[in-house]
């Protein structure tokens, strides 16, 4: 038995991208900057893959810049941003469960002369538009606020946000590297003028990825080199990738509609059957403004670790809430952004689900957890207290 609930952490490539990716590596790979024809060939490939994620997210082609994955296309939004207006301002805003690709890019910033503002979230992960509006000051040149967050699914009141940064001529990037494929957007809609998206989220490549770049939108580069992706990242492409990406965001755009229906059903069976088997089981996150693909559960009174172990001897594949760093279980960052107590932080298993799985698949976890639980609380130097 093999069962893969860990889709926000990475998703398997889909054939028909695989295919691609394999013609193109097995014909003539030339240079896409090469003038004869090979290298014509190439450039046809990259161009194919820019249209094709450009009309994932309703943007021109001319607007999407290839990196090398999720976290390089981050960077690049606030770094780029940050040294390209620091005339301007040195203040830039962003909010506590941001992925670390946004979080540690911040904190970088701080020791380079720049102020951050971490905004808080409420209980159920959300920001505050007005809070974001009050946090503006003369100084601000950046706000960089997630799309969807990765351990909740959490979905952030982006367009709201984007009415307000327009309005104050702030530039506003998103990461919406976990929304796509899950949730239907635009650039326009959002009202954003950077936003990062990542390939291997939505069945395609891993390290690969694309940095909308609204028209206009100033940016410094993050490394120099040749002229290629408009002088904004020199390199010469991922021809395989970039077309593979293409073709995932295009297969990702037309199944949309039917794979969030199907994943929101296998993922309220889930809740249900958890929530009917299992006593002293919590929610994190909104229940409402959420991706539907993903439950991130908290367990009281064990540890994540556990049920994860405990899973992973059933064949199943989970990510627990805590990060086993330096020998501590430190509870996720997110889920204690939430005012989640930290016992109960170290008890959450995030499951989420992608196109491979079936309501077997589902019915089968939710039933290989009910005794792995139970031993785990018969195990359990926690008590009642520590979680209240
Ligand atoms: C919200 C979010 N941002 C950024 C990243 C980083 O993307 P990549 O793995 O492509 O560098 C991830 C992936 O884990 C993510 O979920």
């Amino acid at each position: 038995m093999k069962i893969y609930l860990d889709y926000n952490a990475t998703t398997p490539v889909r054939e028909e991208v695989l295919e691609l990716m394999f013609d193109i590596y097995r014909g003539d790979a030339a240079n896409p900057s090469s003038i004869h024809f090979l290298g014509r060939q190439a450039r046809k490939f990259v161009d194919e893959g820019r249209e094709k994620v450009a009309a994932a997210i309703g943007a021109e082609p001319s607007e999407i810049v290839f990196t090398g994955g999720g976290t390089e296309a981050d960077n690049m939004a606030i770094q780029g941003t940050a040294f390209a207006l620091r005339e301007e301002g040195n203040h830039i805003i962003t909010q506590a469960t941001e992925h670390h690709a946004v979080l540690n890019t911040c904190e970088f910033l701080e020791k380079h002369g720049f102020k951050v503002t971490y905004l808080p979230v409420d209980g159920e992960g959300l920001v505050d538009p007005a809070e974001v509006e009050k946090a503006i000051g003369a100084e601000t040149i950046l706000i960089t606020i997630m799309t969807a967050n990765n351990e909740t699914g959490v979905i952030q009141p982006i367009e709201e946000i984007g009415e307000i940064t327009r309005s104050r001529k702030v530039v506003f990037h998103t990461d919406a590297i976990q929304a796509l494929g899950k949730i239907p957007f635009s650039v326009n809609d959002l009202k954003v003028d950077l936003l990062s998206l990542s390939a291997h989220k939505v069945y395609g490549p891993k390290g690969v990825g694309a940095l909308y770049i609204r028209k206009g939108t100033r940016l410094r580069p993050l490394a120099y080199g040749g002229h290629h992706e408009g002088g904004k990242r020199p390199g010469t492409e991922n021809v395989a990738g970039i077309a593979g990406f293409g073709l995932a965001c295009e297969l990702a755009a037309q199944e949309l509609v039917e794979s969030a229906a199907h994943l929101s059903i296998l993922r309220d069976r889930l809740c249900g059957q958890i929530s009917e088997n299992i006593s002293r089981v919590k929610l994190n996150g909104s229940p409402r403004l959420r991706l539907p693909n993903t439950l991130n559960l908290s367990f009281e009174f064990i540890e994540g670790e556990g049920i994860l172990l405990g899973l992973e001897m059933k064949g199943i594949a989970t990510a627990s809430g805590s990060a086993c760093t330096s020998g501590t279980l430190a509870p996720s960052h997110v889920l204690s952004a939430m005012g989640v107590p930290a016992a109960l932080a170290q008890g959450s298993i995030r499951f989420s689900l992608g196109r491979e799985n079936t309501v077997e698949d589902i019915d089968y976890t939710a039933k290989a957890l009910v005794p792995i639980i139970q031993r785990l609380r018969d195990l359990s130097p926690f008590s009642e207290e520590d979680i209240n």
